[in-house]
């Protein structure tokens, strides 16, 4: 599979190409920047032509799939004309600024038999699967609530996701992943009940929000943010006990995940071997393409796709600009033996 890049992001330079070299059959053959002196340093270093402005790269022959880490709100125009010029689209999270854009994304994946994907690339490491097993498994009881969380530092001055313009804003930056996993785990029969969004005036973007999503029996809280420490984590709380892990949604490929049981006051570690969680979405990714495995749920199929970027239209719909939400600083919830 030979992919293109559109834009020399800092996220394609930690994660996507680092990863791409660890799938085999994989290769980056064209890198395109709006500045030359970008796309040649970025070739210099991962390989692949540089090359000036993206649709540029959207015309080469050579490029069979393009990886978009653009700014949120400019990245569903680019991955509509990526998908117009017949290549495979995987994009960053938020997949567009609405669920009405993504809606218009899935036609022409579907018309032109290409796979569209948002990485969520957490939703690929196995520590998820070992939560799924125990809760069937009846570890902790009837499930009957769960929680996630996803925070983040203040990001620098200037920074696109602290630019309205650009699509900036806590909900589709980070907002987005305890959403995902709520999906995730509870399926997509789920609607937004109350939702809060606290906005910096200055920036004029939302920094700090949460919602609550009516389930079929349970109750889901999600927190997000970008002005606090890191926190990053979910939990279910059950008839019996809780389950709780941390580090969930950006975890490295070194880290050891620790699925926390708290049964009658008990405490039980179980210890997840680690997990490449950006190799496995790029190795499922070129998988969906090829027809070497079936187009996945999260693929172009489109329904949780769509979903998605519903419930955050959801949020941000109900985002009652108040300031007396609990900040997302890990006291979502209380981790066992802490
Ligand atoms: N999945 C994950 O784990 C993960 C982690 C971090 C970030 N992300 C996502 O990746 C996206 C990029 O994040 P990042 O931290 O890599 O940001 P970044 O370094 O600022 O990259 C954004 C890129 O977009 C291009 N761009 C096009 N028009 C632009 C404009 N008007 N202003 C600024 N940049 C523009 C730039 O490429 P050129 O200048 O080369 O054209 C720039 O390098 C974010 O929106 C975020 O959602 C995902």
């Amino acid at each position: 599979m030979r992919f293109g890049v559109l834009g020399c992001a800092d996220i394609a330079a930690r994660r996507f190409l680092p990863a791409l070299a660890r799938v085999a059959g994989a290769e980056p053959v064209a890198l395109a920047s709006r500045s030359p002196s970008r796309a040649r340093a970025f070739a210099e270093r991962f390989g692949g032509a540089p090359v000036t402005g993206y649709q540029r790269l959207l015309e080469r022959d050579d490029v069979d799939a393009v990886y978009v880490p653009l700014p949120a709100g400019l990245r569903a125009p680019w991955i509509e004309r990526a998908l117009l010029a017949g290549k495979h689209v995987f994009a960053e999270k938020a997949l567009a600024t609405g669920g009405e854009e993504v809606r218009r994304l899935v036609e022409p994946a579907r018309a032109g038999k290409l796979t569209l994907m948002e990485n969520f690339a957490f939703v690929h490491h196995r520590q998820h699967a070992v939560v799924r097993r125990l809760l069937a498994e009846g570890e902790i009881g009837e499930v009957h609530e769960f929680r996630a969380v996803f925070a983040v530092p203040p990001r620098p001055p200037g920074d696109i996701r602290l630019r309205p313009e650009l699509g900036g804003g806590a909900l589709l930056d980070v907002g987005v992943y305890p959403i995902r996993a709520a999906l995730h785990f509870l399926g997509t029969n789920l609607k937004v009940s109350d939702a809060v969004l606290r906005y910096d005036d200055t920036l004029g973007v939302d920094v700090i929000g949460g919602t609550r999503l009516a389930a079929p029996d349970l109750d889901v809280r999600l927190l997000f943010g970008m002005t606090t420490r890191y926190a990053s984590g979910y939990q279910f709380l059950g008839s019996r006990g809780s389950l709780t892990v941390e580090q969930v949604f950006t975890t490295p490929p070194e880290h050891r995940p620790v699925v926390l049981l708290e049964r009658g006051g008990r405490l039980e570690r179980r210890t997840v071997a680690p997990d490449d969680q950006w190799g496995n979405i790029l190795r499922h990714f070129t998988d969906v393409v090829t027809g070497a495995a079936p187009v996945a749920e999260d693929a172009s199929a489109g329904e949780l796709l769509v979903r998605q970027a519903e419930l955050a239209d959801e949020v941000r719909a109900q985002g009652k600009p108040r300031s007396a939400l609990s900040a997302p600083d890990g006291t979502a919830f209380h981790t066992p033996g802490r």
